[in-house]
């Protein structure tokens, strides 16, 4: 399995600031919240929210949360996973932008998608560090998608 690995980026100031600017360029205008993904999701979500002025909403694998909004089950290449969304934190009509680390399969971000329609919000677009281009998850998604970086 590749890795594509963020620490050594998040442990450099300038350039962690960097990608945060890159990865905030991206999103739309009249975004009103990020919605991050559990684990590396949260560390640029909560970057790029501090430096937009905008909300955050972190996405939980199962378990974690006091009080769930809603769950979605996905498939994995082996197994399934589970990812939870909390209450009350996204309301209808709001316009939301999904950040994480990486797109490979897209099966995170969609399953994040089916979250944040749940609760009758809209995604302006997915915000990614790496994408795994050759996997096709942008031509699945029906949103918008900016990648820093493509393989
Ligand atoms: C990785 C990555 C994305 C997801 C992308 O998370 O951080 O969230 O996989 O893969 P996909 O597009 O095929 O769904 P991982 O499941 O390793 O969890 P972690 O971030 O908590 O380690």
């Amino acid at each position: 399995m590749l890795f594509r690995d963020i620490n050594p980026v998040l442990a450099d100031p300038a350039a962690f600031r960097v990608l945060t600017d890159a990865l905030a360029s991206g999103v739309a205008p009249g975004t009103e919240v990020l919605v991050a993904v559990e684990a590396r999701g949260f560390l640029l979500g909560a970057a790029m929210a501090y430096a937009m002025g905008l909300g955050l909403v972190c996405v939980r694998k199962p378990g974690k949360l006091p009080a769930v909004e809603h769950r979605v089950d996905y498939a994995l290449e082996y197994g399934t996973a589970t990812l939870e969304l909390p209450a009350t934190v996204v309301r209808a009509g709001q316009r939301v932008a999904i950040v994480d680390d990486v797109l490979a399969t897209g099966g995170t971000v969609t399953a994040t998608k089916q979250l944040v329609e749940h609760c009758g919000a809209r995604v302006t677009g997915v915000h990614v560090v790496f994408e795994i281009a050759a996997l096709a998850a942008r031509d699945r998604l029906g949103v918008p998608v900016h990648a820093l970086l493509t393989d």
